[in-house]
């Protein structure tokens, strides 16, 4: 089995989908291992998006991510990181989108797209270890 680091973005939590999203994650199999309402301070966001600093969309990113509360969760299940990655679709919800993913289906915009999910093992090791420090050291 497997892990991952997957956050209900602040845009979803202010659009009201977090039940829409935790259904399609239901619905394809994923196991909630962990799961919490939070406001990301900006050391956190920052950390969590470090790949991406000194990028044009990097500081809009932060004032985004910590614009208010998200849901941080840790899903579980075989091959769960591309799982989720494939319900959540690509990043832009439009260009080459696919129909039946929860940004295609629910999002406009390329920044403001709803969920996050990592993208690798080591990416999901770092993202436990800083959003769920107590589950990381299992
Ligand atoms: P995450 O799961 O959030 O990491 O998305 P991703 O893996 O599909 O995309 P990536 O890691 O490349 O980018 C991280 C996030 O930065 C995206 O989800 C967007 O919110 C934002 N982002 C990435 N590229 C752009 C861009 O070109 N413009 C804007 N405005 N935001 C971007
Ligand atoms: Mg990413």
């Amino acid at each position: 089995t497997e892990r991952t680091l997957v956050l209900i973005k602040p845009d979803g939590v202010a659009r009201g989908y977090v039940g829409e999203i935790l259904a399609r994650i239901e619905r394809k199999g994923l196991t909630i291992a962990a799961m919490e309402l939070r406001t990301a301070s900006t050391d956190v966001a920052a950390t969590h998006y470090a790949e991406h600093e000194g990028k044009p969309f990097y500081p809009g990113l932060l004032e985004f991510i910590t614009s208010g509360p998200l849901v941080a969760a840790v899903l579980e299940g075989p091959r769960a990181i591309a799982a989720f990655r494939q319900i959540a679709g690509g990043t832009d919800p439009v260009e080459r989108a696919v129909p039946g993913t929860i940004r295609a289906d629910l999002a406009l915009d390329g920044g403001q797209n709803l969920v996050h999910g990592s993208d690798s093992i080591e990416s999901a090791e770092r993202e436990i270890a800083l959003w769920f420090p107590v589950l990381a050291q299992r």
